[in-house]
């Protein structure tokens, strides 16, 4: 398998400025992170212009692919673009502390409104993969983000995408609609509610199966 490219973490501190999570919900990433995920893998947060060139060059390894490639067509108003990540992004990178420091990962999100977090991007280096990385971040955020009162993150996922779709259902989210459009495609709108109460009205609103939905989540432990 291909080595991992060398990718330069040496990055600027963060920046003082509070962040739009710190002014909504008082969430100071700075409490938080950086968070040792494994005896190896740490993750922390970075401002967008740290993340820039570490997208470029763990992008096209980890989707194979060019990373400005796109089919859908989302290329309008690139420079704004720019500007709404490094206004209302956050960024996470995984780092290998035995390898330098390392990237191996990333993960991007933004808030969605008031209660709810857009869960905009995961990438994990293949070799990274299938350790358990992205989840033991997942429950982390999602912990954080439960103690300051946020009720739920969503994200997309591509119907066809089957290892993340594993994934998002080990870790409990449900799909909450679908989507098409000319700039995604097919996209399935993935939840995990935070509060247990929320997951269930759900169920119940929605669901013929309702009951055994309800009782399924409950953990029950391996017979
Ligand atoms: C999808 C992705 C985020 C998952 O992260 P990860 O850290 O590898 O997640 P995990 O270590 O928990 O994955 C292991 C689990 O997935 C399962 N899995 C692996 N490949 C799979 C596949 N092709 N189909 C279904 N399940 C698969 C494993 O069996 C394991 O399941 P288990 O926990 O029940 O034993 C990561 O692999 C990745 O970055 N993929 C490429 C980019 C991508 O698709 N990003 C999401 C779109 S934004």
């Amino acid at each position: 398998m291909a080595q991992v490219k060398k990718i330069p973490v040496s990055v600027a501190p963060h920046s003082e400025e509070e962040s739009l999570a710190q002014k909504i919900w008082g969430l100071d990433w700075r409490q938080h992170f950086p968070k040792t995920l494994t005896a190896d893998i740490s993750v922390d947060r970075i401002t967008a212009q740290e993340a820039w060139p570490l997208i470029l060059n763990l992008f096209p390894e980890v989707y194979q692919r060019d990373a400005t490639e796109n089919r859908f067509g989302d290329e309008e108003a690139p420079e704004a673009k720019k500007r709404y990540y490094e206004a209302l992004g956050d960024f996470f990178v995984f780092k290998d502390q035995a390898k330098r420091q390392q990237v191996v990962g990333m993960a991007i999100g933004t808030l969605l409104d008031w209660s709810s977090y857009n869960f905009r991007n995961i990438a994990v280096h293949p070799e990274y993969q299938n350790l358990g990385l992205y989840p033991l971040f997942f429950d982390y955020l999602a912990t954080v983000m439960k103690a300051h009162g946020l009720r739920r993150i969503e994200g997309d996922v591509a119907p066809s995408n089957q290892h993340h779709l594993h994934v998002l259902n080990k870790m409990g989210c449900v799909v909450s609609s679908l989507a098409y459009s000319e700039r995604w495609g097919v996209l399935l709108h993935m939840t995990r509610y935070l509060h247990e109460e929320d997951r269930e009205r759900n169920a119940r609103m929605f669901s013929m199966t309702a009951s055994s939905d309800i009782a399924a989540m409950k953990p029950t432990g391996k017979k």
